[in-house]
């Protein structure tokens, strides 16, 4: 059995419970997630459905693959922008809206109907600036990791830009915290260790193929039922080619002083993204609520810090308030790089405690 750590502990009145791992393989369905989310009413999205032509592809061997019925890594941009054409690709639910567009589940009817159908989503982005992103999305195809969403293709449609990309079927880091806030409850420093772990083996991977991915915040953390917790939205992300990147992309309310003061800045800036976005998760709220003035001070203000909250009885261990330390630290200069956090203390003395992060995913939506 897992034991409860005992320092952050939960409050008496919480329900969130640190799920042991399986004894045998759970083979249980999943519950079924009640999506509320709706889309910004302003951003309708495209209507992919209603198909009415048909697309066909043939192989080397003369045999007619419809593209419905390939695999979707293997569709590529130029397949999925066909089947969209064909009004093959249906819209089955907004996911949800952000700053820069909206996400929609779909899915592709395979043409046997023996085979599954093929599950994932959809950003659209209407046409603007962001239309240089398009080449930048390059970068999405040389990612595999099992921390990294997979990124199946990107393609236009009806003038907006959609990128298609793995399906998580148990929503943000955003969505979680908000749910076991809304229950009273406060996420465990087991669980946050975890999500703080992935957040870092998927930035280590990204450093180690060049690329910085400059938009860490709650949003862009995404989890599935099994329990895997992986990054999206590599978007605004680009090559480091050797220099620092420079250009102002991202999400002010996550990013690192040097980025706010336009100075040039490297992985580094990662790191302080990461304390903000598992602070955020810690607490139920962003810690920086006055971040203008956060941004117009951030020479003279001290940084966050995590505290404990003894009116809920919760009580955070002297490791969690150190990494969140060492994360936020104002001066690039002195604040780790994402890999070297992961030689934290809480981060590695929590691993030979065994969690089960699937079970804990699926009582948190059930
Ligand atoms: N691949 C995905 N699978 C499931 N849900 C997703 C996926 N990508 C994004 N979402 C959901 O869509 C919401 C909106 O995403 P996005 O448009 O990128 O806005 P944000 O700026 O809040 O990240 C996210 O909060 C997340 O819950
Ligand atoms: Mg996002």
């Amino acid at each position: 059995m897992f034991n409860i750590p005992e320092r952050g502990g939960r409050p008496q009145n919480l329900r969130i419970q640190i799920p042991s791992p399986p004894q045998e393989h759970n083979t249980r369905a999943p519950p079924p997630l009640q999506l509320q989310i709706n889309p910004k009413k302003d951003r309708k999205p495209p209507d992919l459905s209603l198909y009415t032509q048909q697309a066909a592809i043939t192989t080397t061997t003369n045999t007619t693959v419809h593209p419905r019925d390939l695999p979707l890594e293997t569709l590529g941009s130029s397949g999925l922008e066909s089947l969209a054409l064909n009004k093959e690709i249906y819209d089955v639910g907004s996911l949800g809206a952000g700053a820069g567009g909206w996400v929609s589940k779909c899915e592709i009817r395979p043409n046997d109907p023996n085979l599954p159908k093929k599950i994932f989503a959809i950003k659209t982005l209407p046409p603007g600036p962001r239309d240089i992103e398009l080449k930048e999305l390059i970068i999405n195809e040389r990612c595999n990791s099992p921390y990294i969403v997979k990124y199946y293709g990107t393609f236009r449609h009806e003038g907006n830009i959609c990128i298609a990309m793995e399906y998580m079927d148990a929503k943000s880091l955003h969505e979680v915290y908000n749910r076991v806030k809304s229950e009273g409850a406060f996420l465990h420093e087991r669980v946050l260790s975890e999500i703080a772990r992935s957040i870092l083996l998927g930035l280590k991977y990204l450093n180690a193929q060049r690329i910085l991915h400059r938009d860490i915040k709650p949003s862009n953390i995404l989890f599935n039922l099994n329990g895997a917790i992986k990054l999206c939205d590599l978007g605004i992300s680009r090559d480091l080619d050797g220099t620092l990147a420079s250009t102002f992309v991202g999400t002010r309310n996550y990013m690192a002083p040097e980025r706010l003061s336009g100075e040039k800045y490297g992985v580094n800036c990662e790191t302080w993204s990461v304390g903000i976005t598992i602070l955020e998760a810690a607490i139920g709220e962003h810690p920086l609520p006055e971040h203008d003035e956060f941004v117009a001070n951030y020479d003279k203000l001290a940084p966050p810090q995590l505290t404990d909250l003894p009116d809920y009885g919760v009580m955070w261990s002297p490791a969690f308030k150190d990494f969140i330390n060492q994360c936020l630290k104002v001066n690039v200069n002195v604040r780790p790089s994402p890999t070297q956090m992961l030689e934290h203390p809480w981060i590695k003395n929590q691993q030979d405690k065994p969690i089960d992060m699937g079970a804990f995913i699926r009582r948190v939506w059930q």
